[in-house]
């Protein structure tokens, strides 16, 4: 199954795919392993500073070998991607699908690398995702300060980019929630009218899953998951510790469980 024709169905049909982010073996095994238990596909999305930690080589040899093993097809990601030839590294090297993240650029330099970019990707065919306005909070070492998507400009944006899916700003901030955070679903159901394409969540760890349904009931076929991966791979490890296991596996695949665990509930929940 190709990743360009899911998406498109999951637009039709009003479900999303989950994009969860992986650092290393162990928190690749523990989402793919979730997509096999649920029988649903997922993106394995990896950050430029996971691929600084990991190595490029590492990540790609990590998703070839789990996908000869998965009875599920999953997707190689590219999220958040900032350098040109980093991104043009991944198209070209195999990976499913890229974003590229222009938001803190002026407009119109966004919509000119990224119509670039969506070129290239497509040439290999490679799954293209643009993101308008900006996502506040903190992503990796990265932090932003929010600034809403404007469904007129979401439109122009998407017209001159054409990207397979568009991820917005809509009040949601990566890392942790706090208490200010509000979803703005009246400016999502007006970029959804106006621009009427596949569009992506980011920030959404430890969300109510009536904001999940809300946001796929709105043409959301991505949501994004990484913060709340960490968390559960945390809680793993202080279990294993408090368990008193001393095999450094015994504790990695306790960890690896609990993320397993978090990812298979929040497929559940996109995929019904
Ligand atoms: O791109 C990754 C996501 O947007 C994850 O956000 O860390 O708030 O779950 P999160
Ligand atoms: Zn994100």
């Amino acid at each position: 199954m190709k990743l360009s024709e899911y998406l498109n169905k999951a637009y039709r049909e009003r479900f999303a795919i989950g994009g969860f982010n992986f650092y290393n073996l162990e928190s690749a095994r523990a989402i793919v392993q979730a997509a096999n238990l649920t029988q649903k596909p997922v993106l394995l999305m990896v950050s430029e500073k996971s691929i600084e930690y990991a190595g490029l080589d590492s990540i790609l040899f990590i998703a070839e070998k789990l996908k000869k093993e998965s009875k599920i097809p999953f997707f190689l990601h590219l999220d958040h991607g900032t350098h040109l030839d980093l991104i043009k590294e991944c198209i070209k090297s195999g990976f499913d699908s890229v974003m590229f993240d222009g938001s803190k650029l002026p407009l119109d330099q966004n919509i000119a690398l990224s119509a670039e970019l969506r070129k290239i990707a497509h040439r290999h065919g490679v799954v293209f995702e643009a993101e308008i306005g900006r996502i506040g909070g903190q992503e990796d070492s990265i932090q932003a300060r929010l600034f809403k998507s404007d469904p007129a400009e979401a439109l122009m944006f998407y017209d001159q980019v054409r990207p397979d899916m568009l991820a917005v700003a809509i009040g949601n901030i990566h890392g942790e929630r706090t208490a200010e955070e509000q979803l703005d679903f009246t400016l999502l159901a007006k970029i959804q009218d106006t621009v009427r394409a596949p569009l992506v969540l980011h920030g959404c760890s430890n969300r109510a899953e009536r904001e999940y349904k809300v946001a796929i009931s709105e043409g959301v076929v991505k949501i994004n998951i990484d913060t709340e991966l960490r968390e559960a791979f945390v809680e793993g490890v202080k279990k294993a510790l408090q368990e008193r296991q001393t095999d450094p596996r015994e504790i990695l695949n306790t960890a690896s469980s609990y993320i397993s665990k978090r990812v298979e509930e929040k497929i559940n929940i996109f995929s019904s």
